[in-house]
């Protein structure tokens, strides 16, 4: 999935996933995915409830009835790559006014009847809580040619009924929940996707279970701010309880959870990994920045210092802890004093992947709201991107080095087409615990297997091994 790939550089990790190969000609949508990895599963119940009305999946959109964009909004390059991709699509629907061209998600939440002002040929625009209700806006856009705005928020945390629908594969997302109550000045996403709604408990497990029924061994749950899972539940539900009860389920080989807010983040959470032996050794925990003063501009509700004692608690609870994390760099009045505090973080925390972003002024951001200006001139940023993308090789490197003799359980995720390790056999991809990239050779599919691969060397991207 796109948006964990073992990746520090800007952008990369998140875009371009396209949904998916197959489907039959002349009847097929094609979906275009940017963003992290609830896009990414919001696409595939879109996807999911167009197959229901007789739709499959093409990778080509020249072949597809449906075109799809599900696009960020959290950095300004999504949108424009949106747009472009729709300038492209214009010909397609030159050609075949049949067509059905749509824009999905944040994007759409956010730019709403401007698409259909910049780019006239869209026919939808669905925001944040319709991905389920795509066949339906398909549908009455062939019956009537009418164009669809659909920007409502009120129901479906999610789509429960879709559910059977889903691919069945062996490493699956759950969103548990959707919408963020956090301000942090800087996003758009609360915005975009509205206040927290927890899915109810009962469900979350019912969901679970089905899909490990149908083969699933990993479930990862999904949240923007998944620690607050819950809150608004009645009875009151924790992210903690959650765990306990998904992790029970018959079948389930691993658990895993993101993504974490450092002020949300309760002990009682990192218990969890000492408790319950399938919650896989990881921890998305974003941290922004590590210095205290662009921390209280960004209102994250914590300190540098805070982020590390959590850090030494969740490596107490669990020494054996991935930690990946979320830095942006160049947010507005950012001083080099800052930014060396932000290197030190990174040095200090160790993480074995960062995710470092250039600071993206963006409309209908509590900054844009504040009038804050976008002060630190490009080359400063990306100068600093570089810097810390440099340093965090490095890091990735000594931390993944760490594994190097040692016999992992690796999840295969599938085949990859580079040449092994050891120059023959096919070589496999996987995920070690920690949710590593492994590499290794196999003459035999063990797509979905999890097995044993000793690692025999490292880079700071992944890991390579063999059979043990
Ligand atoms: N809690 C969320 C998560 O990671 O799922 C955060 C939402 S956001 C989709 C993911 C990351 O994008 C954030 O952690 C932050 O580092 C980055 N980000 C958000 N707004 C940004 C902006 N305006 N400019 C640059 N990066 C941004
Ligand atoms: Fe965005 Fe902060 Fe929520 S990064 S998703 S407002 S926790």
């Amino acid at each position: 999935m796109a948006h964990d790939d073992h990746n520090h550089s800007e952008d990369l990790p998140r875009e371009g996933v396209v949904f998916a190969p197959g489907g039959a000609p002349g009847q097929s949508a094609y979906m275009l995915t940017f963003g992290c990895q609830m896009n990414v599963l919001d696409s595939e119940l879109a996807m999911a409830t167009l197959a229901e009305s007789g739709l499959g999946a093409t990778d080509a959109p020249e072949q597809a009835e449906v075109i799809l964009v599900n696009t960020c909004s959290v950095r300004d390059k999504a949108e424009q790559k949106a747009y472009s991709f729709l300038g492209r699509m214009k010909r397609l629907k030159r050609a075949n006014p049949n067509v059905v061209i749509g824009v999905l998600g944040c994007m759409a939440q956010k730019e709403g009847e401007l698409i259909f002002k910049r780019a006239p040929y869209v026919d939808i625009v669905a925001g944040t809580r319709h991905f389920t209700r795509i066949d339906e806006y398909v549908r009455r856009v062939r019956e009537g040619r009418q164009r669809i705005l659909a920007l409502g928020r009120d129901d479906e945390v999610v789509s429960a009924k879709r559910y059977r629908l889903r691919d069945s594969r062996h490493s699956l997302q759950v969103a548990v929940m959707r919408g963020c109550d956090h301000h942090c000045t800087f996003c758009v996403v609360p915005n975009t996707r509205g206040i927290e709604q927890s899915k109810p408990f009962d469900e979350v497990v019912k969901e679970c279970e089905i899909l490990v029924g149908a083969g699933a061994r990993e479930i990862t749950l999904l949240g923007q701010n998944i620690d607050s899972y819950g809150k608004r539940l009645l009875p009151r539900r924790t992210l903690a309880e959650l765990l306990h009860a998904v992790s029970k389920i018959p079948g389930l080989d691993r658990l895993r959870f993101i993504t974490s807010h450092p002020a949300d983040l309760k002990p009682e959470l990192l218990e969890a990994f000492r408790e319950i032996p399938n919650l896989m050794p990881y921890l998305h925990f974003p941290a922004q920045s590590g210095s205290d003063r662009i921390l209280r501009a960004m209102r994250r509700g914590y300190s540098a210092d805070d982020y590390l004692r959590l850090v030494d608690q969740a490596r107490a609870a669990c020494p054996e802890i991935g930690l990946a994390g979320d830095t942006i760099v160049g947010f507005p009045t950012e001083t080099d004093t800052d930014f060396e505090r932000t290197l030190e973080l990174h040095r200090r925390v160790e993480y074995q992947n960062a995710f470092i972003f250039a600071y993206s002024h963006r409309a209908f951001t509590p900054a844009e709201k504040m009038n804050l200006a976008d002060d630190i001139p490009e080359d400063v940023k990306s100068q600093r991107v570089n810097e810390l993308i440099r340093q965090q090789r490095e890091i990735s490197a000594r931390v993944l080095k760490r594994y190097e003799g040692r016999v992992l359980p690796v999840l295969v995720d599938s085949r990859v087409k580079a040449v092994g390790p050891s120059g023959g056999g096919t070589t496999f991809e996987g995920r070690s615990p920690q949710n590593n990239i492994v590499h290794f050779d196999s003459g035999r599919d063990l797509t979905g297997e999890i097995v044993s691969v000793k690692i025999t060397r490292t880079t700071g991207q992944a890991l390579y091994g063999q059979l043990a």
